[in-house]
C-alpha cells in the first residue's frame, strides 16, 4: 500500500470508530428510549380496571397522568416500561427511614421478594429517583405537579401489585416478560444482564 493510500485508510477507520458516537449524541431521548428496549416493553401498558379502580383517587388520578402520552410518561417510551417495571418502593411515605424498617420487617415477612432483583428490586425511594430522572432528560414535557402525582401512583402500586398476596403471580409475569426479551432480542438480553440491569 502506498503513503496516499494508507492515509485515506487510517481516515476511513477513523471515521468508522467515531461515526457511532456522534450518532449516539444526535439521537433524541425518545429515539434512545425506543432502540434499547427492556423486558417491561412487551407487557400492557394499561392496567385492569378493576385494579385501578380499588386504589385511592390520587393515586388513580398519578396512574391517568402516567398513562397519558402528551404529558405523562408515554413520551419516549410505551406506558408498559414503568408499569411493567421490577422496581418496588417501600411502603413509608417519603420518610427515608420508615422504608428502611419496612424492608427489614419484609425481608422477615416475605423473603423470596429479596431473591431476585429482575424480578423485584426493592429499594428506599427508588421510584422517586427514577421520575427525577426522567423528568430531568430533555424534552420531557412533566411538569412538577405531575411528577409527584405519578410517583404517588408508583410507589403505591409497586408495593400492592407485585408484593404480599400478588407476588407469585408477579414473578410469573415479569418471568415471561424476561423470557420474551431473551427470545426476540438475545442481544440486548445479554447487554441488561452483564450490565446488572436484569
Ligand atoms: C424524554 C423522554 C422520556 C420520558 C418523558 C420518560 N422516559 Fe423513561 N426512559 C427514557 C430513556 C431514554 C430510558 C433508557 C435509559 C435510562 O434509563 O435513562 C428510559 C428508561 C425507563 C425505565 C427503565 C429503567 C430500568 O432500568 O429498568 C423506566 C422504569 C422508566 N423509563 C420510567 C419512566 C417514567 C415513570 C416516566 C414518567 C415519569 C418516564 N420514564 C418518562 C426516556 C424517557
Amino acid at each position: 500500500m502506498n503513503r496516499k493510500m494508507t492515509f485515506v485508510a487510517i481516515l476511513a477507520l477513523a471515521g468508522l470508530a467515531l461515526a457511532p458516537v456522534a450518532r449516539a449524541a444526535e439521537m433524541s431521548e425518545k429515539e434512545k428510549a425506543l432502540a434499547n428496549p427492556y423486558p417491561n416493553d412487551f407487557g400492557p401498558e394499561t392496567l385492569p380496571d378493576d385494579v385501578i379502580k380499588s386504589y385511592p383517587a390520587n393515586v388513580q388520578a398519578g396512574y391517568k397522568k402516567l398513562i397519558s402520552n402528551k404529558n405523562g410518561c408515554a413520551q419516549c417510551h410505551s406506558s408498559a416500561r414503568p408499569l411493567n417495571s421490577r422496581f418496588v418502593e417501600p411502603e413509608g411515605g417519603i420518610d427515608d427511614a420508615k422504608q428502611d424498617a419496612w424492608i427489614a420487617a419484609q425481608k422477615k415477612a416475605q423473603p423470596e421478594i429479596f431473591t431476585d432483583s429482575s424480578i423485584w428490586t426493592v429499594e428506599t425511594k427508588v421510584w422517586s429517583r427514577y421520575v427525577k430522572r426522567m423528568m430531568n432528560k430533555p424534552g420531557c414535557n412533566l411538569q412538577k405537579a405531575d411528577g409527584k402525582s405519578i410517583y404517588e401512583f408508583l410507589s403505591y402500586d409497586s408495593v400492592k401489585r407485585k408484593t404480599g398476596a400478588n407476588a407469585a403471580k408477579w414473578a410469573e409475569h415479569r418471568k415471561s416478560l424476561i423470557n420474551t426479551l431473551k427470545e426476540k432480542n438475545p442481544k440486548r438480553y445479554a447487554e441488561l444482564k452483564e450490565s446488572k440491569d436484569l
